[in-house]
């Protein structure tokens, strides 16, 4: 089962030489399988109440992660880790158990992706940050991609504006998610699927390029 608890948020207001994100978190994720509960990223500290109540909603209580897999190091995503004290914490290359400190480190994703859960596969989608990553489980026959920080409505719009700007990197890392996935659920705003996911593809495969100056 997987199951949005939060969705992110990520309002933006433009000021002359900065801007200001007001109401920011990440989603967060909850997939429930067989042997284990893990959620995908874990949000602000302002939203730490209503992730809690969510998730108690569903039977779940902090003790019950068993792990957390990151996307990045970005506060918004990891502020509510060690909330979930019970639970290994996946991020970049290594997992981190939260409850004994002890902390493995592979060489390689795919090292890594033989030490957790067989339905999750971590990827690299770089581009936002060094060493960003997304999960992808297949459930019911769906794809699911939780795309982190690397898939979001409003810069494919047009109307986000990103402090890293858009590299060939992050193009190529949307486009990845985009071809991996049925359903995305990004690090901030609504769930992507059905004519939504359509209609985005489309302007990330034909208008995004162009705009941005980028190898198609
Ligand atoms: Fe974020």
């Amino acid at each position: 089962m997987i199951k949005v608890i939060l969705e992110g948020k990520h309002t933006n207001t433009y000021f002359d030489e900065y801007y200001r994100i007001e109401d920011l978190t990440s989603s967060v994720t909850l997939i429930k399988l067989k042997q284990a509960n893990i959620l995908v990223d874990t949000g602000s500290l302002t939203y730490r109440e209503q992730i809690l109540k969510t998730l108690q909603e569903n039977n779940i209580y902090p003790k019950d992660i068993n792990y957390i897999f990151n996307t990045h190091f970005h506060l918004d995503h990891v502020l509510n880790n060690s909330v979930f004290f019970n639970a290994k914490q996946v991020s970049a290359h290594a997992i981190f158990d939260l409850k004994t400190g002890k902390c493995d480190i592979y060489s390689n994703i795919n090292l890594l992706n033989e030490h957790i859960p067989s339905e999750i596969k971590f990827f690299p989608t770089p581009g936002h940050f060094k060493d960003h990553k997304s999960v992808l489980y297949k459930y019911n026959n769906i794809n699911y991609v939780i795309a982190g920080d690397i898939v979001r409505e409003d810069i494919i719009r047009n109307k986000g504006f990103s402090a890293n700007g858009v590299s060939q990197q992050f193009y190529d890392s949307m486009k990845l998610i985009f071809k991996k996935a049925d359903v995305i659920i990004p690090g901030h705003g609504r769930i992507i699927k059905g004519k939504l996911f359509n209609e985005l593809h489309s302007i990330v495969i034909n208008d995004f390029p162009l705009i941005h100056g980028l190898k198609s």
